[in-house]
């Protein structure tokens, strides 16, 4: 199977709120992210991803429970582990929730989730999760010790965080890329399925390639960012033909 693009829409719930945060029921409220996320799936996107941030930055909660009615593909829901929001969760029951790290001051998210630190709060929400038939995903560095303890917990998948490659070059670039291939065996070896996201574009997706396992790639910034110039259709659709060229494993 080739490796699944799953759109992330939290950019388009930004560009709304800027406008219409205190005036949601006005008649012009515009651009509508459950819209884009249906037009995306269209276009080849395999799932879509919205994350419901504690301070509701963007996207809103009426946005997830219609992704959830309306979507054809999945939901992937993005939720720190604060328990308002996994309440949410359990109302919802999307087909997948990615556990992140989460903190009011981030401009989006930053790192992996330190699931070594707070091994027994998630225990007991991917617990929750569990019973409630959602498959749960630990979105992480790329760390050794991280992986052991995402399998320990029993997630199905990690998610790669692949933002420190992304930003970096030279040296440091090729050491973080050896990482995640690492870390992508070590997970492969341990049972876990292997999503990667964050920072990835139309240039350092290839490169990423390199990877081994991967089954899914979360990207938010860069598809938007170029839907802006050649439409969602199109930006889509050449980020989902870019994902073709991923090796078989
Ligand atoms: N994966 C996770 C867990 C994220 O938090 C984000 C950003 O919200 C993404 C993927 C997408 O990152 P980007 O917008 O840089 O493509």
């Amino acid at each position: 199977m080739s490796l699944r693009l799953g759109l992330n829409i939290d950019h388009i719930a930004t560009l709304r709120q800027g406008r219409y945060a205190r005036d949601p029921q006005s008649i012009l409220v515009e651009p509508g992210p459950v819209e884009a996320a249906l037009e995306a799936e269209r276009a080849g996107a395999d799932g879509i991803t919205a994350h419901l941030r504690e301070d509701r930055r963007h996207i809103q909660d009426h946005d997830v429970f219609q992704l959830k009615e309306r979507l054809t593909t999945k939901l992937n829901f993005e939720m720190g582990n604060a328990p308002e929001i996994v309440e949410i969760a359990l109302q919802l029951i999307p087909h997948d929730v990615c556990l992140v790290p989460e903190n009011r001051n981030e401009i989006t998210t930053e790192g992996g989730l330190d699931c070594v630190t707070h091994r027994v709060a998630l225990e007991s929400t991917i617990g929750q999760l569990h019973d409630a038939g959602i498959i749960v995903s630990l979105f992480i560095d790329p760390d050794p010790e991280q992986i052991r303890t995402a399998a320990e917990l029993s997630a199905e998948f990690i998610e790669l965080h692949t933002g420190t490659f992304a930003g970096a070059t030279g040296e440091t670039r090729r050491a973080e890329l050896q990482r995640l291939v690492e870390g992508a065996r070590i997970a492969h070896q341990l049972g876990l399925r292997i999503n990667a996201g964050h920072g990835l574009n139309y240039s350092n997706t290839r490169e990423l390639f390199a990877v081994p396992h991967l089954v899914e790639l979360n990207i938010g910034h860069a598809i938007i960012s170029r839907a802006l110039r050649v439409g969602l259709v199109a930006a889509v659709s050449e980020m989902k033909a870019l994902c073709e060229e991923y090796p078989a494993a």
